[in-house]
Formats: C-alpha cells, structure tokens, sequence
C-alpha cells in the first residue's frame, strides 16, 4: 500500500488508472477505523482494480462546539487494517491542501439534508457534501462506497451525485453491529462502561418498533412512543430527535409501511451517538 498526501500525486495516480481502463474503488473515511469501516473497504476490494481509501478529519462538517480536536486518532491502528485488508493507496490530504488560503466554495443539497442531523448540526452536510466532491474530483472513483448507519449522509451524496451529473456510483452498504447490537461507530471510543451498556438501546428500540411494525401496527406515533419509552429508561440517554421518515425523502410519515425508516440521533452522556433501521 501506498501513502499519498499531496493532491497532485493522487491525481496522476487516479488518471494514470483511468487512463488503464482500471476501476477504481474508493472508501473515504474520517480514520479510527473499526469493522464498520472495513466492510466497506472490503467490499470495495472485492468489486475494483485498484481501491483507495482516505483519512481526513474534515473541519467544515464539524459545528463550533463538536468533537473536532478530540475526534479519536489511531494512524499506525489504520494503516496496518487498510493495508492487511489489500488496500492499495491510502490518501491523506492536509487540511491546508484541502482548504486552501481564500477558500470560499461550498455544495449545499437543499431538502435532504435538511431534518433529522441537519437541523441538530446546522452546516454538517455542507460540509459533507464538499468534502465528498472535492475527495471524488482528485480520486476519480468509479465506485464509492459509503455505510447505512449515516443513511442521510447517503441520500445526501445520492442527491449530490445524480443533481451534479457526478459521473461514480454510489454503493450503500449495510451497518456492521457489535455482537450486542450498537452501531459500530468511532465515536463509541467515548463511552464509558455504564453507558456503553446503556448504548444498546438506540438497537433494541429499533428493533422493537420493527417487531410492532411486522405486528401490523403502522401508527408512527404509536411506534415512536415505544422507542423513545424504550430509550428514556436508560439514565444518561437523552433523545436528540427519533423520527419515523420516508426513506427517500426523510420527510416525516404518519403512517408508517415497509420503506419506512425509523432514524434515531440520541446523547449518552456526552456521546451522541446515531442509529437507524427500515421497517420492512
Ligand atoms: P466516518 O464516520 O469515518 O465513516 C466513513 C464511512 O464508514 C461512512 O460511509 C460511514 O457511513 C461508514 N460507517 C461508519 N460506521 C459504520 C458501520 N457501523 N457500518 C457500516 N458502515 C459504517 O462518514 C464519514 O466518516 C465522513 O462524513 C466522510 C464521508 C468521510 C466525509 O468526511
């Protein structure tokens, strides 16, 4: 495995595959990588000629008073997993190549990123969204691949892709759970022992309202109520929002059917931590 951090040698490297006919398989990641991530990569590996993956904590999707400087960091953890797992180039961009002196262009995908995570954390998938592009104009993927567990931040780069004629495919691929059921997330690395426990109740109320639903209950205010009674009895969780949406839009339904995703941002402590899962 390679290690770039310069834009112009990632560049050449991407064009230099194009220019092959290779496909190029790319995984962009803010590092701290755990099996959630390396799913992706794998799947990744097994799908292009070459796969690229990225490590960049980027600053603009992070809000004034978040995690950006404690954000966990492990290079050599990363860099032993990504290169075990066949990853050919790992690129990592400096935050001053990336966000140069003068800096001002940013990509807004309007409705989408709207409810849910983007009214918690006004600007995130502004930052998201740029990121993204500027990562698939130096890498030029022709597949990209990101995890269900941020489903909006999917539909984000879905939206983006497709209104912006971005010519890569966008792959969504499943959550990876701990053996209990929480999400695989870095951001678990701050949890301590009692709320790492309490965790698990943003899966069970998911599961849950998904056993109602198989039930034939199709009321969201009934189903919700069950989740956020299943989380409220957990004593450091303290609900950011628990929305039942349409999958597509992530507009709010009354009426809940199978492509209904039931979408949870909760606190733990300090942790605030995400969730999600499709009724059907
Ligand atoms: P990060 O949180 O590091 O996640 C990188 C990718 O891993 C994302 O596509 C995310 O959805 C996926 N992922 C995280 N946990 C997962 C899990 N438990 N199962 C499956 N996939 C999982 O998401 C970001 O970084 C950034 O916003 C980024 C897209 C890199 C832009 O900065």
């Amino acid at each position: 495995m390679i290690t770039i951090s310069g834009i112009p040698e990632m560049k050449s490297l991407a064009n230099e595959a194009r220019s092959q006919n290779l496909a190029i398989g790319f995984v962009p990641t803010m590092g701290y990588l755990h099996d959630g991530h390396m799913s992706l990569v794998q799947r990744a590996r097994s799908e292009n000629d070459v796969v690229v993956a990225s490590i960049f904590v980027n600053p603009t999707q992070f809000g004034p008073n978040e995690d950006l400087e404690l954000y966990p960091r492990d290079m050599e953890g990363d860099r032993h997993k990504l290169q075990t797992a066949g990853v050919d180039a790992l690129f990592l961009p400096e935050s001053g190549q990336l966000y140069g002196p003068g800096y001002q262009t940013y990509v807004i995908v309007e409705t989408v990123s709207l409810p849910l995570c983007g009214s918690s954390r006004p600007g995130h998938f502004k930052g998201v969204a740029t990121v993204v592009l500027k990562l698939f104009n130096i890498v030029r993927p022709t597949r990209a691949y990101f995890g269900q567990k941020d489903f909006q931040q999917l539909q984000v780069i879905r939206r983006m892709v497709s209104d912006l004629n971005v010519d890569v495919s966008v792959i969504g691929c499943p959550t990876v759970r701990e053996a209990d059921g929480l999400a695989m997330s870095s951001r678990n690395s701050y949890l301590d022992v009692s709320e790492r426990k309490q965790a698990v109740a943003l899966n069970q109320s998911l599961l849950f309202a998904k056993t109602m639903f198989h039930s034939g209950e199709t009321s969201s205010r009934i189903i919700l109520d069950a989740v956020v009674d299943r989380i409220s009895r957990e004593p450091d969780a303290r609900i950011d929002y628990a929305r039942i949406v349409d999958s597509h839009t992530l507009s709010d339904v009354d009426q809940s059917d199978s492509a209904s995703l039931v979408a949870l941002a909760v606190r733990i402590g300090k942790t605030r931590l995400i969730d999600n899962m499709i009724l059907g």
